[in-house]
């Protein structure tokens, strides 16, 4: 597998000019709000705009299912080399299988619990010991709800923390490299308008457990991570944001748990497909979008103080003392 990447021709106009700073005044590649009745822009609008990704390597966590695979499904289409990540190695090898039979783009399936720090190291140091570059990241991997009570990673961390955002915290540090070496690089955090403040005091949720709120933690601490990392890190090398891709998807997360589907895994992917790829967004960074458009997240991201506790409580539980910004 190792060749197959190494031998691409790398950086080959990734993402059609991304290079540029955009002007930060419309974040949005559309020109106007989503309409719900109206049809989602797929690949085909991307290709249309000259976007390419060809020559480029792409990591979609959580795509062996809803709108991962959507999401890894496009970025294949358009020419991506996609690494497919999940635990179903059944389901992964499917949608690997499907973008390789696909016109373009080529695929491969890792296996990693994400429930696990030690999983998101070997899942790394697989990756880095068989691609030497690393063009997006898409960290849209996420625990279901289920109807239990509270439940732990293999770490003892509250599973909708390690799962959503502590295991995506280590994994993004672990391939820093490989997205600097492809730079200009995108990072992009799949989150959720469901947001809810993290109490410090009781952020493993051992005193309170509720699920809902444990998921919208764990969607906020994404958002705050995007905000700190962008600030640490160079844009015109690797950006990294963060969006709420679409309402009541019609994925297992949401049949699964017995509510009625509100918009498809077509509309979220429109929504990540931008951040990941548009043009218009190049150079872009720290921000969240609301599906289509720049928003404001819940205010607990824009304080400083609750951001530095979370950087400082996210350093410790994951082990690392210098986080990767090259
Ligand atoms: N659905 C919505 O309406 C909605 C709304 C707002 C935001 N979002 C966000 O959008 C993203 C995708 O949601 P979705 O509805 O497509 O979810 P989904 O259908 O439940 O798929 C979740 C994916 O994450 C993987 N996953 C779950 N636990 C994992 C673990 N411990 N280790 C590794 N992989 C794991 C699953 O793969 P395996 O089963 O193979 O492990 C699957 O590929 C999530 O970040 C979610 O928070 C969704």
């Amino acid at each position: 597998m190792r060749s197959r990447t190494k031998t691409l021709s790398r950086r080959a106009a990734l993402i059609g000019g991304l290079c540029t700073a955009a002007g930060l005044g419309a974040r949005q590649a559309f020109g106007q709000a989503r309409r719900d009745d109206r049809t989602p822009e797929n690949e085909s609008h991307w290709a249309r705009m000259g976007v390419s990704l060809e020559g480029t390597t792409a990591l979609v966590t959580g795509s062996t299912d809803g709108l991962g695979t959507e999401v890894a499904r496009q970025l294949g289409a358009l020419g991506a080399f996609v690494i497919v990540h999940g635990r179903n190695a059944e389901r992964g090898e499917q949608v690997a299988q499907m973008i390789r039979d696909a016109d373009r783009g080529d695929a491969v399936f890792y296996r990693a619990d994400l429930a696990s720090l030690a999983e998101v190291h070997a899942f790394a140091d697989h990756v880095i010991a068989r691609h030497d570059g690393l063009d997006l990241l898409i960290n849209n991997a996420a625990a279901t709800g289920g109807g239990g009570g509270r439940r732990t990673s293999a770490d003892g961390h509250e599973l909708a923390f390690a799962v959503n955002y502590l295991s995506h915290f280590l994994l993004t540090h672990r391939l820093m490299p490989l997205l600097d070496a492809s730079a200009p690089a995108r990072i992009v955090n799949v989150s959720s308008l469901g947001q809810t403040a993290i109490d410090f005091e009781d952020v493993m949720m051992e005193r309170e457990y509720n699920g809902g709120n444990a998921y919208r933690r764990s969607k906020l601490a994404q958002i705050m991570f995007t905000i700190d990392l962008a600030a640490m890190l160079d844009a015109t090398r690797v950006t990294v944001t963060s969006l709420h891709p679409a309402r009541s998807m019609n994925t297992q997360r949401v049949i699964g748990g017995g509510n009625e589907p509100l918009s498809t895994v077509e509309q979220g992917a429109e929504a990540v497909m931008q951040l990941a790829v548009s043009p218009k967004l190049a150079g872009v960074t720290g921000v969240y979008f609301n599906q289509l458009n720049e928003a404001q997240a819940n205010a607990q991201a824009y304080d400083e103080e609750a951001r530095a506790k979370l950087w400082a409580l996210s350093m410790e539980l994951t082990g690392i003392t210098k986080y990767n910004t090259t």
